[in-house]
């Protein structure tokens, strides 16, 4: 294995404590050529910066970013801040000749996006964007029986991302829950690249969007005895067509934070004339596959750790969370150092910019009360 490689952590809130979660156990991993090191992490709030204190490895403990990006035994950053903060974070590390690990989802909105994919372009950084789910065993197996053209004409994908935490209208507000820094897209800037990264792996692209949007708690409590006001858009419901095959066929794409009984439920289900699968995290070690026959019915496989990347885990265990992190770093990492072979690749900076690109046709479709037809440029 060659030397690790230098990465820094910007956001030690909760996603940037997984981080070193994942890489804590990088020796799990059987088939991984490539090792991070976690050496930097920045934050301006000293009791986040605190925890990691406890990662073993970690030397730098910096409160203003551009001290850190200044530090030259950095190779990679991982960015994990509220998105108001993505496009000017982003484009410091890029210009600090860094390469960047990006939060979902790529910047507050559509220009912002494109500017940030656009700056990697012109200074040649490696850049992905942070989108676990595919990576899991369940959602690998869907993702290759519909790459293989075994459904046959397809007649429907629907594609889920569901929460329900925020039925509670005591749950406390914090910055996903106002535009200024969620961004108008709300839910669909919070959830969106989760349920949008497969159908565009896939090529399966829309070309018109009728979008519902729902906002329902114009504020919650602040945390501090006060009343803090809600303004972002909580459900997206997507009905979309897209052309596959040369057909139309219907995609659907729900982003939810208001779903009675769904915790962190992730749905995958592309039905065929022939074959059809579905995958939801609800079931997490349960692949559903349609088969038609002289009768039609589903086949249950009890799935096990089948993750891309071997680890030391049995086969038969389940994977979560955590682990579906590790193999998302592992393929950033891999694919970073061109070895990462045909196994699944992060979410790219053009995905990142076409799934803005429905979410502001969604906006415009809601305000207007219209079915609206993608920009050119996203089918070409
Ligand atoms: N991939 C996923 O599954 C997933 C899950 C949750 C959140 N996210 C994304 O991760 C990002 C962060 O979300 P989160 O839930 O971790 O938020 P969070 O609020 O838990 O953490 C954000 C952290 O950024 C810090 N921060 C704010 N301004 C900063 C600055 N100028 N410099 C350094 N640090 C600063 C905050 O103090 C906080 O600790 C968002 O883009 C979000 O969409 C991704």
């Amino acid at each position: 294995m060659n030397s690790p490689v230098r990465v820094a952590v910007i956001g030690a809130g909760l996603m940037g404590r997984e981080v070193a979660s994942a890489f804590g156990r990088w020796f799990a991993l059987l088939d991984c050529p490539v090792r991070p090191e976690l050496v930097g992490v920045c934050d301006v709030n000293a009791a986040a910066l605190d925890w990691f204190h406890s990662v073993p490895g970690v030397k730098y403990f910096d409160s203003d970013y551009r001290i850190l990006l200044a530090r030259e035994d950095v190779d990679v950053v991982y960015v994990a801040v509220p998105h108001h903060l993505h496009e000017s974070i982003y484009l410091e590390v890029l210009r600090a000749g860094k390469d960047l690990l990006a939060e979902k989802p790529f910047g507050i909105d559509l220009a912002a996006a494109r500017r940030i994919r656009d700056e990697a372009v012109r200074l040649g950084r490696f850049v992905r964007v942070s989108s676990e789910f595919p990576f899991l065993p369940g959602a690998q197996r869907a993702y290759q029986l519909a790459c293989s053209g075994a459904l046959g004409r397809l007649l429907e994908v629907r594609c889920s991302f569901l929460h329900s935490s925020d039925l509670d209208p005591g749950k406390v507000a914090n910055w996903k829950r106002q535009t200024q820094f969620c961004g108008q897209a709300g839910v669909m800037n919070d959830l969106g690249l989760h349920v949008a990264h497969l159908p565009l792996r896939l090529g399966w692209k829309p070309v018109s969007v009728h979008a519902q949007l729902q906002s329902v708690y114009p504020n919650r409590p602040d945390g501090r005895g006060g009343r803090m006001a809600c303004d972002t858009w909580d459900n997206a419901s997507l009905h979309t067509t897209a052309l596959i095959g040369g057909e139309s066929v219907p995609l659907t794409l729900e982003m939810k934070r208001l779903a009675p009984t769904e915790t962190n439920t992730w749905v995958f289900e592309a039905l065929g004339i022939d074959q059809g699968v579905r995958y939801s995290t609800k079931e997490p070690k349960t692949l559903w596959v349609y088969r038609r026959d002289r009768e039609q019915w589903w086949q249950k496989t009890d799935l096990g750790f089948a993750t891309p990347f071997k680890t030391i885990t049995g086969g038969i265990f389940e994977p979560g969370f955590p682990d579906l992190l590790q193999q998302m770093w592992a393929a950033f990492l891999a694919e970073r150092a061109g070895v990462l072979g045909d196994r699944f690749g992060c979410a790219t900076p053009d995905e990142a910019v076409a799934h803005h690109e429905l979410w502001a046709a969604a906006l415009q479709s809601h305000r207007r009360q219209t079915v609206e037809k993608m920009p050119a440029l996203l089918h070409q």
